[in-house]
């Protein structure tokens, strides 16, 4: 099956991720690059050995191209996503699926009238240690899961995003939405659905712009950092902490407790995943390491999506998935 890429945005997320991936898959033939920065689509086109257009409407009608890539800032995934559902193609949107619910939802209703695939980023729920700790949660070794903690934190996006600048629009209220909660913390609000197979219901929160500042010395418009106490539709309880200002090493931690052990994910650089038992014994899992901004290795996204196309299957991320935790970023953000 030789399959026809769009991908629209070219900064970071698809040179680094999207576009490598795609490129090593082998049933992608060909990419074609929009970003309305035509430079940007240029140079990764050159890159990459594809194609470039000048504008997304000729991405939308040609019949050719199979699959759409939304790597676009937030504000814009509801109109390059629906507008490419309804053209017909399958689409991997970047997270946050939007900047609001309602948004989202109309997302999900294009996806409906086109049959067409609809999978989101989550790369989280990809990596070997969040796969086997899931394995060892879903078969109840441990027991029930009681408690959970989890983290992500790094020093900001300024230094990740394709303009390395303060103006970025992860700092912007009218493009980023929700700071830091809907970059990182709907990461890990995904994941803990994933790991549990349960659902965040409460949340009370605390979020603040702590120490940002945008391109002309004032404190951003969108959170920095976020504290949160979390409880699930079953009953679990958990903590959960997001951060731009992590200005060290990154934070992507996450623990869980559950009634005969505890399971460490990303916790300790000796192994990506320790698992601590009730009597004394611990095992350590060397899997692994986690993609950062700094070792950028394959997420198995890419693959995942176009193996969910080829093999006429559900995505492993769906519109459903995402709009689950994107509901939880509102109530954290006080709008749910
Ligand atoms: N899954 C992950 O781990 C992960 C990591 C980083 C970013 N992201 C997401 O990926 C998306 C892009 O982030 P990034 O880091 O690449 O940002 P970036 O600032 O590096 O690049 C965004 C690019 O999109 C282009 N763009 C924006 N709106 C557009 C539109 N309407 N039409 C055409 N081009 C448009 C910009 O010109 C820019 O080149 C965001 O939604 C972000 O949340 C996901």
């Amino acid at each position: 099956m030789g399959l026809k890429v769009g991908i629209i945005g070219c900064g970071s997320i698809t040179r680094y991720r999207h576009a490598p991936e795609y490129e090593a898959n082998p049933h992608v033939e060909e990419i074609v690059f929009y970003d309305r920065n035509v430079e940007r689509a240029k140079s990764l086109a050159q890159l990459f050995d594809g194609s470039f257009v000048e504008t997304a409407e000729e991405l939308f009608s040609d019949p050719t191209i199979d699959v759409i890539s939304d790597c676009s800032s937030n504000e814009a995934h509801h109109i390059n996503t629906t507008k490419a559902l309804l053209s017909g193609k399958h689409v991997l949107c970047e997270k946050p699926l939007a900047i609001s619910v309602k948004q989202a939802e109309a997302i999900l209703e294009a996806e409906r009238k086109s049959g067409k695939k609809l999978m989101l980023d989550h790369n989280q729920r990809f990596t070997k240690a969040h796969q086997k700790a899931k394995e060892m949660i879903a078969s109840k070794e441990f027991g029930e899961v009681l408690t959970f903690k989890t983290t992500f934190g790094h020093q900001g996006p300024e230094s990740w995003g394709v303009t390395k600048s303060k103006a970025t629009w992860f700092f912007k209220k009218d493009r980023s939405h929700s700071g830091v909660a809907g970059d990182l913390g709907i990461h890990k609000i995904d994941l803990i659905h994933f790991l549990l197979d349960d659902e965040i219901e409460e949340v009370h929160a605390f979020h603040g712009a702590l120490d940002k500042v945008d391109e002309n010395g004032m404190p951003i418009e969108v959170c920095d950092n976020v504290v949160c106490a979390l409880k699930t539709k079953e009953g679990r309880l958990g903590t959960a902490s997001f951060s731009w200002t992590y200005y060290g090493v990154e934070d992507n931690s996450t623990i869980i407790y559950c009634q005969k052990g505890i399971l460490k994910i990303y916790h300790h650089p000796d192994a990506q995943l320790i698992v601590e038992m009730k009597d004394g014994s611990v095992v350590k899992y060397e899997l692994e390491q986690m993609q950062t901004n700094d070792n950028q290795t394959s997420t198995g996204v890419i693959d995942a999506f176009i193996d969910c196309i080829v093999h006429d299957t559900e995505p492993p991320v769906t519109g459903k998935d995402a709009l689950a935790s994107l509901r939880v970023i509102e109530k954290i953000l006080g709008n749910g």
